[in-house]
């Protein structure tokens, strides 16, 4: 709420939404004090994560990459398929240095212009082998 309500001026009543309640959030904290936070939401096998955001003094120093990794962890232990977030477009960057790339056009969101991204799908072992018995095969 510090972040995107008050910071960037986000209206409470979009920041606050139903997948609250059925979201996995992740708050970190440093002595004590909550200085970020994210939240994934999963349906219908694709993950979303969200409402990533570390307080202004707490930037530049890991926190957000860190929620961010833990988020993608969950997201996949989860057994999503498809990973993706709406990121602003100022810190697109920030989510490509984790594998995320864009998708789509830009549009806004709370007026605020947004891109759809996906992280990009690592072959895991099991498709690995896969791939390398189709490939004996020929
Ligand atoms: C985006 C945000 C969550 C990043 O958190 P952070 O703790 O500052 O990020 P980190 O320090 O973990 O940075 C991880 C990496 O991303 C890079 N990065 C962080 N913010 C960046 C930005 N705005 N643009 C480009 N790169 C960025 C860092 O340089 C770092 O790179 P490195 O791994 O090569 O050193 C934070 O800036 C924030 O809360 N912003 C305001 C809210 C917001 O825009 N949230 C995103 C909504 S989609």
């Amino acid at each position: 709420m510090r972040v995107f309500v008050r910071e960037q001026r986000v209206p409470a009543a979009i920041e606050l939404d139903r997948d609250d309640d059925r979201a996995i959030h992740f708050l970190a904290t440093s002595d004590g004090k909550a200085v970020g936070t994210a939240r994934v939401v999963s349906h219908h096998g694709s993950a979303k994560i969200g409402r990533m955001a570390v307080l202004k003094s707490y930037r530049g120093k890991g926190v957000g990459k860190k929620l961010l990794q833990r988020a993608i962890a969950t997201a996949k232990k989860l057994g999503a398929r498809t990973i993706y977030l709406h990121a602003q477009v100022p810190v697109i960057e920030f989510y490509e240095k984790l594998g995320f790339r864009c998708v789509g056009a830009v549009f806004h969101e709370a007026g605020i212009p947004h891109r759809k991204m996906i992280l990009k799908r690592q072959k895991n072992s099991h498709e690995e082998r896969k791939g390398q018995s189709k490939l004996g095969q020929k």
